[in-house]
């Protein structure tokens, strides 16, 4: 009997199986290298995975192999991408290591991707769309990598990869997603905090709602349509893109934030960290303040156990303080990866890497 594979949108019990497979999927490849990952604390990727089938369910697919006989479905891979204003972004693309290189994972980022103009359009054939070598049918050799990155689709096509993976550099360079940044993972207490300096006189520090005040419809908490717009207004500003829902899920799944702003009101930015440890995201209209809003944020949230934060090497200032302060840098750096620049990554911290 002939197996198939074929794609669809996830069923909420398949979730669990999506977090083994990124697990397996990284691992077998850091193993060769190395590496190997701890066992697999999936809760935080099963949290990630529901936020994002609630924002984005037509960018979350996944590829399952059945016999045709029964019952026997197995998901083998899964991709999903998410779109903030403008900005598409590849949050997951993993498959099973036994299932690579035969294809699924360029079928699962096709079905993910923004879609192109139709063929016979007067966009089509201009850029990495139809032509792209990605869309079902296409042959290879036929993208032609001299038109505009990420052709005619709208917008910006963004990821973030591993620096150690030329599988998915290379799939993802082809639709012009090209590698371009390096991102560090930075892990410790800090040995030296008082290298850090404290926040300049005059600048408030404004505890954003905890979470459990906080609704969809008003993510910064009651009352404070005004703190969303402002919250709106640097990540316009710093990361290119409000993104609201994003905010409420960090802060449902306990980051604690700040909005900074001078004794007259003006906005500086905003700053997230944790009680586990997990610090971000961190945006700033004012880059002089990097270092400062650091440590008010390491002082005001103790984690139980080391902090992580990714810094992109955009962000010199956040590099110099945190390795100053006694953090290390942890494994290989990941790449952030786009079509065209979209955020001031020297006044950003991301929440992660597969949610900016
Ligand atoms: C990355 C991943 C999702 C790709 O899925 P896949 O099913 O293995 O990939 P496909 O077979 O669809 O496509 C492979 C393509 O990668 C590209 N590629 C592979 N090796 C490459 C290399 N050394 N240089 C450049 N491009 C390369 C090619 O375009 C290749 O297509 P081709 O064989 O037709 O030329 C999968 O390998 C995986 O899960 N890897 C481990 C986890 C991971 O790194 N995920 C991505 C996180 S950023």
């Amino acid at each position: 009997m002939t197996e198939t594979v074929t794609y669809r949108p996830p069923r909420s019990e398949e979730l669990a199986d999506c977090a083994l497979i990124w697990h397996a999927s990284v691992n077998d490849y850091m193993s060769r290298l190395g590496h190997p990952l701890p066992p697999p604390v999936l809760e935080p990727a099963l949290r990630l995975a529901e936020h994002l089938l609630g924002t984005d369910p037509d960018r979350f697919r996944v590829a399952v192999r059945s016999s045709g006989a029964g019952n026997d479905e197995r998901i083998v891979g899964f991709g999903i991408g998410l779109q903030r204003e403008h900005v598409w972004f590849l949050s997951q693309l993993y498959v099973l290591p036994a299932e690579q290189r035969r294809g699924i994972g360029r079928a699962l980022l096709t079905l993910v991707l923004p879609s192109a103009p139709a063929a016979g359009t007067a966009d089509a054939g201009s850029g990495l769309g139809a032509g792209s070598g990605l869309g079902a049918g296409s042959g290879p050799g036929t993208a032609d990598a001299s038109t505009e990155p990420g052709g005619s689709r709208p917008g910006v096509l963004a990821t973030c990869s591993d620096s150690v993976q030329p599988i998915s550099n290379g799939l993802y360079g082809r639709l012009g997603i090209v590698a371009r940044m390096p991102v560090f993972n930075l892990v410790g207490r800090p040995t030296s905090p008082s290298v850090l300096p404290a926040l300049p006189a005059g600048i408030e520090a404004v505890p954003l709602e905890p979470a459990d005040r906080l609704s969809h419809r008003n993510p910064a908490g009651p009352g404070k349509a005004e703190l969303c717009d402002t919250i709106d207004f640097i990540d316009r500003q710093v990361l290119g893109y409000a993104h609201q829902p994003d905010h409420l899920f960090l802060r449902v799944q306990g980051r604690t934030g700040f909005l900074y702003r001078t004794a007259a009101g003006e906005p500086l930015g905003y700053g997230y960290s944790s009680q586990v440890g997990r610090f971000g995201p961190v945006a700033l209209l004012d880059e002089t303040l990097t270092a400062p809003v650091i440590s008010h944020l390491m002082a005001a949230i103790e984690p139980r156990g080391a902090t992580s934060v990714w810094v992109p090497g955009a962000n010199d200032r956040a590099m110099v303080a945190l390795l100053r302060a006694g953090l290390r840098i942890e494994g290989f750096p990941a790449m952030f990866c786009w079509t065209r620049p979209f955020a001031a990554f020297d006044r950003y911290l991301p929440a992660g890497l597969a949610l900016l």
